[in-house]
């Protein structure tokens, strides 16, 4: 029987809730599926900064180096600056394993239907590429005269060819397994420099790939489209900034940011990646059992797919599907009265 060694990192609020519910599932869809999931849990979290001065120990990275996936619930809580605890694991363990590529699937699931577009399962089926190691994601800058009337802050944005070049091709790569449609978010119409750069490499890769549409908006006017005419996107590649927000925007045409699942993937398999929901660690209905655990669920069954279980994974969504389609057991975000642990048990059940 093969063991997969997974990295548990519950974190903060509601991360908390909806990886309990994600590990359920996980060992449910094991056991059916036969194959072992040796978890190891780690306490990393703005609770353990208040304690100990920082969010992980100095050989965190060291740590997670030997596991075959990372799953991370959330990380941030009011209490530590959102730059301090976010610099201190999650991205730290982005830019360590080089996950390069956050993968977000939206998918509207069957039985539901966009409240924002107003389209149904079978219009809605895209993926958001977004870079995530560099561009607007940057400690390079400084504030200057502190105190005095003329302060200012700079901030740099970091766009590499060879960090541009490989999340473009990925998107392409991958728009050749589904709909061969790439769309490109930019703004070179307000942001002079980088994107500029980032138009000039998506032409020059797009030309490698006459088989597969590609397209560029700006990204207002793509926010815009999202809503609208979510129908015509297939591929979406944005920036590091640009990705964050889209899938945000993705996630409430679909039925809000509980559905949402997101993979941290370092594509050559160097080193582990990392799987965890768009979300965050919702602090205004923390402690109360009532996030909804779908997007953690999910986000685990990504990380199935990546292990090489895709049976596994896939009965994971279909029992997800399941379970919202009998409209039984739904947490508040979408209109039932459950909690997450019912709904996370529900999926359990339902493989
Ligand atoms: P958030 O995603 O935590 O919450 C935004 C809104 O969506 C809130 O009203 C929340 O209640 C709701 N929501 C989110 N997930 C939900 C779920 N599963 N079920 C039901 N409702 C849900 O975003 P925020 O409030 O901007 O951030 C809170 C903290 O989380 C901050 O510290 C932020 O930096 C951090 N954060 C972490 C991650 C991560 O770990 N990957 C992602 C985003 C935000
Ligand atoms: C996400 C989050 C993070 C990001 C924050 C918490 C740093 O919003 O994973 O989408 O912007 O990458
Ligand atoms: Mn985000």
């Amino acid at each position: 029987m093969t063991t997969y060694r997974v990295a548990s990192i519950p974190g903060d609020g509601i991360g908390v809730d909806v990886q309990r519910e994600a590990c359920k599932v996980v060992d449910a869809a094991a056991r059916r599926f036969g194959f072992g999931l040796e978890w190891s849990e780690f306490d990393w979290s703005c609770e353990r900064h208040a304690e100990t001065g920082s969010m992980m120990p100095a050989d965190g990275i060291d740590t997670l180096r030997a596991f075959d996936a990372v799953l991370l619930g959330a990380v941030g809580f009011p209490g530590v600056p959102d730059h301090v605890s976010l610099w201190g694991l999650l991205i730290p363990v982005r830019r360590a394993f080089e996950q390069y590529v956050n993968l977000r699937p939206v998918r509207l699931l069957p039985g539901t239907s966009s409240v924002l577009s107003g389209r149904g399962a079978d219009e809605l089926e895209m993926v958001i590429v977004r870079e995530n190691s560099e561009g607007e994601y940057s400690e390079l800058g400084g504030r200057h005269n502190a105190g005095r009337p003329g302060e200012f802050v700079l901030q740099e944005s970091v766009f590499t060819r060879v960090g541009v070049e490989r999340i473009i091709r990925y998107a392409f790569e991958l728009a050749r397994t589904r709909q061969h449609r790439v769309c490109s978010a930019t703004k070179s119409n307000g942001i002079i420099h980088t994107m500029p750069f980032w138009d000039e490499i998506f032409a020059e890769v797009a030309a490698e790939y006459p088989d597969v549409e590609s397209e560029q908006l700006h990204i207002d006017a793509l926010a815009a489209r999202m809503v609208q005419r979510p129908d015509l996107l297939d591929v979406v590649v944005g920036s590091n900034l640009f990705g964050d927000i889209l899938s945000d925007l993705a996630a409430a045409i679909t039925g809000g940011l509980g559905m949402a699942p997101s993979g941290n993937i370092n594509p050559e398999g160097a080193f582990p990646s990392m799987f965890e929901a768009v979300h965050g660690s919702a602090p205004d209905i923390a402690g109360r059992g009532i996030a909804n655990p779908v997007a953690q669920i999910l986000a685990a069954a990504m990380m199935l797919d990546q292990l090489g279980e895709k049976a596994a994974a896939e009965a994971v969504r279909g029992a997800v599907q399941t379970v919202l389609e009998a409209s039984e057991v739904l947490t508040p975000d979408l209109g039932g009265g459950a909690t997450t642990e019912q709904l996370g048990s529900a999926v359990a059940a339902a493989l």
